[in-house]
């Protein structure tokens, strides 16, 4: 069955969607919470959160509180919420809460650091929820230093039930030994949620036992949720670009991540599906999740051949000795799943089979638009101090039509054992990751000298993840304020901001922004970007320029890209990348200084303008620097960065001409292993350059930066935009004419006129040579950035030998009067270029030890190969 075609087809729709219907819909709260306490532990004000939290003092709950005492945390926090003090004892304290019956969330929020009389690696404690043990000899630091979450913030999330009439009590207990006799407990904020009773708890009266939990391993045998059980939320996590905070939820405050972390074989994910269908919760009840997790689905790719030969696959890391209950939602919303029996696949859970014929339509009576939601207990033997991983895969059935599965969403919950505990292991402190994380602190130095000033310099030592929690939250209450809706907001620490810059930078207050542009005077923009616009400032008493970047405070798609462009920057140092010089993060500003670039955007001096025009050396430097920044982000840093947005705008000059590439905004981590080749995303980036490989299949790889710098390159030697649609119709895409006049043999027919005799001839045909291979149709066969680099510079040196000694004799073979299959790079081998490469080193995705690798063999054979078109 071949299916390309149409999803090709689809693929392009949702990309059209995506560009005319960027913002997704807001949640309705379908769920109101009868009962909700947000309590600010060890504070005796009450304070509410941008989030749309109310927190109150907590001494109204403290039963037994005689040795407890509230202190501040001597490192202020720098995430909003409950944690600028603590409730912290030596001996045992209990919160009592006047609960009704029914099931209830239980959400404890810790910050880990030292409070007054409190060192930070003394907190050692445990934690019970009526006859439940939540906690057990819990060492905070170790888990905040383990960094499997953000920050030195920790967040759990239980659910619990309660028998008639009780109260809720939470009792804190220091873990006395001989070693530690000055242990001590403490928390920051607790939180109780009502739920409704049968949303994880097993309704006894239901009839349908196809939803109820199914024990795997005797798959015939139900394992009910009974209500004594507690839970403890280890993943809630939906398929999808971005994670869903807890304002969001369908009235819970529940946070929904999302699953990139997880999967661990190549997958595609298609976003904001069947926006017109209206979604029917016939078979299981509509706060379930909220609508968008049922409308972004990650499947195995288009190429049934290929699926056919692996699992999708996620690994979920879990402490061993525990029962846990898995959570499947699916939902089909794929037209051309139109018949039960089209599409089925199998489920494996800890490799054992679940289901042999997964076939989401035949679930849900046929019909489109309709979620389900298939629940699995598991019990992973061992002796709950070792981290195993649960596994889960999918697999077509062979006898399926459609050779594909596909997921919508993946809950996960830790049972309590049979002695009513959930507490897992504290992590080994020997497999701490191996760059502690360090609180860098850069202080203002310009701090005007009240404790007001300093503490806001110290609290402005913000790690990133910090600061976007802070945006998250932000543009949440701007939305809910337009919506007029009393949605609540998510803690950031349930956000699930899975990936945390180590870099911090400096903190600027909007009075020091205001004051260095006169007020955001229009006088001192400089530049105009899809988010905000680009003022010139001048900071430390107006010695240093600085280019301020301000975000329009209305658009949703910008906030995460400024986010991302926070956490991308803050990690990056290149002399070919715009460094990041600090942020403001204050009355609802989101403001981003970065270092001036005098000289303004490569695009600037090429075309459209009345600055002198560039060199062709000049072009060729600039060219060469752009590459070895883009070269840089997708080796050189922990994880393969795509930027996603190359072009002529992008690249600035500073005063001495280097190339600065610039706007991470849409830049997006890359492959993490090597088994997964791409990552799949909506497609993102601007007209002209968008690799049409990603475009189609939205599979992101490095390559597809590749692609639009090939386009960057024609641009410099043209000087021409990538599409001019009034040209004559060969030439309104700069791609298809340049593409098109090489076959003819006829390249220079595109050389920008300002250039005329000033290009070597078998400089212009190496450029060529570059520009076109980096445009190939298949993204495998382009060459990387580490290569085009070696090529750049290669050329340049042609370029200089020109200049320098006229007799130099190269083969001057015309590449560019045969076919395309003549981009030969046959005698770059022998150049004096390759001398400075040394290893051939392979050319691999997301390979990050390659910083001098030189332009592989194979790669020469492939740019040869015709079928790359
Ligand atoms: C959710 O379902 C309930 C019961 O079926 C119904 O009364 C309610 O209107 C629904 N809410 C929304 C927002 O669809
Ligand atoms: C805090 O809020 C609670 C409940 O909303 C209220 O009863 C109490 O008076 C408030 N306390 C202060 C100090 O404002
Ligand atoms: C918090 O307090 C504000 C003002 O009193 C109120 O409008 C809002 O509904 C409260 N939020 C919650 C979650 O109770
Ligand atoms: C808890 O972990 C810290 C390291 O973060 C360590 O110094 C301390 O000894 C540990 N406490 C106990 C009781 O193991
Ligand atoms: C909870 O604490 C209250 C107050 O200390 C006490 O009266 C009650 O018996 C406790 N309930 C349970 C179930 O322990
Ligand atoms: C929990 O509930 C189950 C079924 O309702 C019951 O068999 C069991 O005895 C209960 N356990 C406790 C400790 O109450
Ligand atoms: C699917 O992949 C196989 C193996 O790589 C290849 O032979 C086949 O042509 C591909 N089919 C499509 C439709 O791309
Ligand atoms: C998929 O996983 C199952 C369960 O582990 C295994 O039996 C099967 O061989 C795997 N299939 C492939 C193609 O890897
Ligand atoms: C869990 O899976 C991840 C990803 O495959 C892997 O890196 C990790 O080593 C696994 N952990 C264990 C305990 O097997
Ligand atoms: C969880 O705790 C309850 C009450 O203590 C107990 O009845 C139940 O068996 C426990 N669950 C498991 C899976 O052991
Ligand atoms: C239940 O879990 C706790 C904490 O991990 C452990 O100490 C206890 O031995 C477990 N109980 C059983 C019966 O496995």
């Amino acid at each position: 069955m071949d299916t390309t075609s149409t999803q090709i087809a689809s693929g392009t729709i949702l990309f059209l969607l995506l560009l005319f219907f960027p913002y997704l819909s807001i949640a309705d709260v379908i769920y109101s919470p009868v009962e909700l306490f947000s309590i600010n532990c060890g504070s005796s004000s009450n304070l509410s959160t941008r989030d749309g939290r109310n927190w109150t003092a907590d001494i109204k709950f403290l039963s037994e509180n005689k040795d407890s005492v509230a202190a501040p945390a001597l490192t202020p926090s720098t995430l909003e919420g409950p944690y600028t003090d603590a409730r912290l004892s030596h001996s045992q304290f209990t919160y009592s809460f006047p609960v009704s019956t029914g099931p209830k969330f239980l959400r404890l929020f810790f910050y880990s650091t030292s409070y007054q009389n409190f060192h930070r690696s003394k907190a050692y404690f445990s934690v019970k929820a009526g006859p439940y043990t939540l906690l057990q000899n819990f060492n905070a630091s170790l888990h905040a230093d383990a960094g499997n979450e953000p920050g030195d913030y920790l967040f759990r999330e239980y659910c619990i039930n309660l028998k008639d009439g009780d109260r809720l009590n939470i009792t804190f207990i220091a873990s006395k030994t001989s070693q530690n006799p000055d242990s001590y407990a403490f928390i920051n904020g607790i939180e109780i949620v009502s739920m409704p009773p049968f949303l994880y708890y097993t309704n006894p009266h239901d009839v349908d036992i196809t939803g109820l939990p199914h024990l795997v391993g005797v798959n015939t045998n139900l394992f009910p949720i009974e209500n004594n059980f507690t839970l403890e939320t280890k993943y809630r996590l939906r398929v999808g670009d971005q994670e869903i905070p807890a304002s969001q939820d369908t009235g819970m405050l529940r946070s929904w991540d999302v699953d990139s972390k997880y999967v661990t074989t190549q997958s595609v994910l298609s976003l904001d599906i069947g926006p017109g269908i209206k979604l029917r919760f016939t078979k299981i009840p509509n706060y379930t999740a909220p609508d968008t997790v049922y409308r972004s689905v990650r499947n195995m790719g288009n190429n049934g051949t290929i699926n056919m030969g692996f699992n999708l696959t996620w690994q979920l890391p879990i402490d061993s000795g525990f029962t846990y209950l898995l959570r499947l939602h699916f939902c089909q919303l794929n037209p051309e799943m139109k018949n039960p029996g089209y599409q089925s696949f199998f489920i494996f859970v800890q490799d054992q089979l679940v289901e042999k014929w997964a076939d989401i339509l035949s679930w849900s009576d046929k019909q489109e638009g309709v979620p389900v939601v298939k629940q699995y207990v598991v019990f992973i033997p061992g002796n709950q101090q070792e981290t195993l991983n649960l596994s889960l895969k999918m697999h077509p059935n062979p006898q399926s039509l459609a050779k594909d599965a596909q997921i919508n969403a993946i809950e996960l919950f830790k049972i309590n054992n049979s002695t009513g505990s959930l507490a897992g292991p504290n992590p080994d402190p020997d497999r701490l990751p191996e760059t502690p994380k360090v609180p860098l602190q850069r202080p203002n130095n310009k701090s005007s000298g009240t404790t007001r000033t300093l503490a806001a310099a110290v609290a402005g030592a913000v790690s990133a993840a910090v600061l976007l929690s802070f945006i998250v939250a932000f543009f949440l209450i701007k939305r809910k304020k337009k919506m007029g809706s009393k949605e609540k907001d998510e803690t950031p620490l349930g956000g699930g901001l899975s990936s945390l810059p180590t870099n911090l930078c400096r903190h600027f207050s909007i009075a020091e922004i205001r004051a260095s542009t006169n007020n955001f005077d229009e006088h001192f923009v400089v530049g105009m970007g899809g988010f905000g616009n680009v003022y010139k400032g001048y900071i430390d008493d107006g010695s240093t320029r600085v280019a301020i970047k301000r975000l329009k405070p209305d658009s949703r798609q910008g906030a995460q890209e400024f986010m991302n462009e926070i956490e991308m920057l803050s990690q990056l140092r290149h002399l070919h990348l715009v460094s990041l010089v600090g942020y403001c993060y204050e009355s609802n500003e989101m403001i981003l200084v970065y270092d001036f670039m005098d000289r303004g955007t490569l695009r600037e001096h090429l075309y459209d303008t009345d600055n002198p025009s560039l060199s062709w050396k000049q072009r060729l430097q600039i060219c060469v620097g752009a590459a070895r920044g883009l070269h840089y982000l997708h080796t050189g840093a922990k994880h393969t960065i795509i930027h996603r947005d190359v072009k002529s705008t992008n690249i600035l000059l500073d005063e001495k001409w280097v190339a600065k590439v610039s706007d991470f905004g849409l830049s997006r981590i890359g492959p993490i292993s090597s088994s997964m080749t791409h990552v799949s995303t909506q497609v993102k980036g601007s007209v002209g350059y968008i690799d049409p490989e990603y475009y189609k299949r939205q599979r992101l790889t490095e390559k597809s930066d590749v692609y639009s710098f090939g386009v960057v390159l024609l641009e410099v030697l043209s000087g021409r935009q990538p599409l001019l649609r009034w040209e004559e119709k060969q030439r309104i895409s700069l791609v298809n004419w340049a593409k098109h006049c090489n076959e003819k043999g006829t390249l220079s027919e595109i050389v920008d006129a300002k250039l005329k005799g000033q290009i070597a001839p078998q400089c212009l045909q190496r450029y060529g040579e570059v520009a076109l291979s980096c445009l190939l149709e298949d993204g495998t066969q382009r060459p990387s950035m580490n290569d085009a680099v070696r090529m750049l510079e290669f050329v340049l040196h042609l370029q200089e030998g020109a200049v320098n000694e006229v007799t130099e004799s190269e083969d001057t073979e015309d590449v560019f009067s045969s076919s395309h299959s003549s981009l030969l790079f046959s005698d770059y081998s022998k150049s004096t270029a390759l001398s400075m490469a040394t290893n051939v080193g392979d050319c691999s995705y997301g390979s990050k030890d390659s910083e001098e690798r030189s332009i592989p063999d194979h790669l020469f054979s492939e740019i040869k190969d015709p079928k790359g078109r």
